[in-house]
């Protein structure tokens, strides 16, 4: 079974922060020998370059949209590039967490992603694509293979963004990882365009009890 855009199979796992969807999406890829497209960091990547342009959340969707006209964001084997620039660790503070949230709201930004989203992957031929963010199941790849929802309880996914931060920057504390989770869940669920929810059909799974390798062996059952 083929999805939309000519890729082959889509696996879409969509899930809030800290869940603990990006590591299983990577290692699902791995696994099947298909293509792993992270679409945080694409987020992440544009917001950078929004902030670093001046633009704020009040700026207005011209200049946004003039601002991404002239920029470049690619996925390569796992990596996000900006304007040629490998980000990948730029793009992982919790500065760029915060603004990706906040400029994701927007509808300039959500459609200049759509296409590179949906234009990445199959690159290595092997037909297959895991593709992991908010919207996968129900906006970009709607026509999807296979659709998960991953999640855990609060107090879970803050305790693992903490392990997370913590581990590029010592002075981290739980209490701003927590805040960081709840307020990336209410802007992440509540905007008006492509909200975080769980699309019709997709299968729910509840990782706040289970390993890395617990969740994967709950996905490849469903395969
Ligand atoms: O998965 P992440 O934490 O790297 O994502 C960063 C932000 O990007 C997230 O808070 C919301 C936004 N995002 C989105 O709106 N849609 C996606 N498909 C992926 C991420």
């Amino acid at each position: 079974m083929t999805n939309t855009n000519g890729k082959g199979k889509v696996i879409a796992i969509d899930g809030p922060a800290g869940s603990g969807k990006s590591t299983v999406a990577r290692a699902l890829a791995a696994l099947m020998g298909f293509d792993y497209l992270d679409t945080g960091a694409l987020y992440r990547a544009a917001a950078i370059k929004l902030v670093s342009a001046g633009v704020s959340e009040d700026s207005g969707d011209d200049l946004l949209s003039s601002v991404l006209r002239g920029t470049l964001i690619e996925f390569k084997n796992g990596v996000v590039y900006l304007d040629g620039k490998d980000v990948s660790e730029e793009i992982r503070t919790p500065e760029a967490g915060h603004y990706s949230s906040v400029f994701s709201a927007m509808k300039p930004v959500r459609d200049f992603l759509l296409e590179i989203q949906r234009n990445v992957g199959g690159t290595n031929g092997s037909g297959g694509i895991v593709a992991e963010g908010r919207d996968m199941a129900t906006v970009v790849f709607p026509e999807a293979w296979r659709k998960f929802y991953v999640t855990a309880d609060e107090p879970t996914r803050a305790q693992r963004r903490y392990a997370q931060l913590r581990k590029k920057n010592a002075g981290v504390t739980l209490s701003t990882a927590q805040s960081d989770v709840a307020s990336r869940d209410d802007r992440d669920t509540k905007r008006a365009i492509a909200p975080l929810t769980k699309a019709p059909g997709a299968i729910e799974i509840d990782t706040t009890n289970l390993s890395i390798e617990e969740t994967l062996e709950r996905i490849m059952r469903e395969l």
